[in-house]
């Protein structure tokens, strides 16, 4: 089933029948399992495998759209888009996303302390709350006062801090730092959200051609690693998909820390560009 990359789908560049060919596509696998055995729908609000792909609009209000016509639950995973990485509380708010429930775990801590969670709407909580269900499901620490301490005193310094109002400010200045990337010939697509976003590499811009399992783990390892850790920034590159660079600045990050991020990226794609021309050369 297609993922929310727009840069990759015959249909990326218009929005609305973007949108309409993913949710026909999630109608489809629905009817072809079955609905009574569809449970729920679970996405992230920004996808972080593949990198950082968000979705087109009215793409959340379709799954709910889906999930009420059919009576599936709708789960979105906010591990990573919860507490601000997108510039609200949750990329949900964000996205109108209107789930029935919410895993989160990273920023609730600041990353501080390890600690995951589920929120849930009420109808979801019902049983639980008034009924005599229990929740089967154990863990040594669940719960631990120390950890959730940790998290109170995170969201408390969010909030006052304005931690979120950073993000939000910030981001039109970011994006537009990133997309001047566009000038290394190896950059393909910009995409993201908040301070979540990624950088694909394409071998030639024109056809999108990615690149060789090979050809890619140099590019990323041996050359562009190599490059960012000598200038100082420690960020990661993923070809697990199309190779991307994954840049997730810190929350509380300043337009001038945005700026050496990006500074450093150019400076590492426009080595990486001029040692691919030489391998290129030498490979002829
Ligand atoms: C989007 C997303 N969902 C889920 C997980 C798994 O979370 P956990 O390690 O807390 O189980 C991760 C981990 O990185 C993630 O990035």
């Amino acid at each position: 089933m297609s993922n929310t990359n727009a840069y990759r789908h015959p249909l990326g560049h218009d929005e609305a029948a973007f949108t309409a060919a993913l949710l026909a596509e999630v109608e489809e696998a629905i009817q072809w399992e079955g609905p009574d055995q569809v449970a729920i729908v679970i996405a992230e609000p920004v996808q972080n495998s593949g990198g950082s792909f968000t979705p087109p609009a009215g793409y959340w209000k379709g799954l709910r759209a889906l999930c009420d016509k059919y009576g599936i639950l709708l789960v979105a995973d906010e591990v990573i888009t919860g507490f601000g990485r997108v510039g609200e509380w949750f990329g949900s708010l964000r996205f109108e996303g209107r789930p029935d429930l919410l895993t989160f775990a990273k920023g609730v801590t600041a990353g501080h302390a390890p600690l995951g969670g589920v929120l849930m709407s009420e109808k979801v909580a019902a049983p639980f709350t008034s009924g005599d269900a229990v929740f089967t499901h154990g863990l040594t620490f669940g719960g631990h006062p120390l950890t959730t301490s940790i998290a109170l005193a995170a969201l408390d310094i969010y909030e006052r801090e304005g931690v979120l109002d950073n993000v939000r400010a910030n981001e039109p200045f970011l994006r537009a730092g990133l997309e001047e990337l566009r000038r290394v010939p190896i950059v393909g697509d910009i995409r993201g959200a908040g301070y979540f976003w990624s950088v694909e590499l394409v071998k030639d811009r024109t056809t999108k051609q990615t690149w060789e399992d090979d050809e890619a783990s140099w590019l990323l390892r041996d050359i562009l690693t190599a490059q960012m850790v000598e200038r100082g920034l420690l960020c990661r590159l993923d070809d697990r998909g199309d190779p991307v660079i994954q840049l997730s600045p810190p929350l509380v990050a300043d337009r001038a820390l945005l700026d050496s991020m990006v500074g450093i990226v150019g400076q590492a794609l426009e080595a990486a560009w001029v040692g691919w021309q030489d391998r290129a050369a030498h490979a002829a």
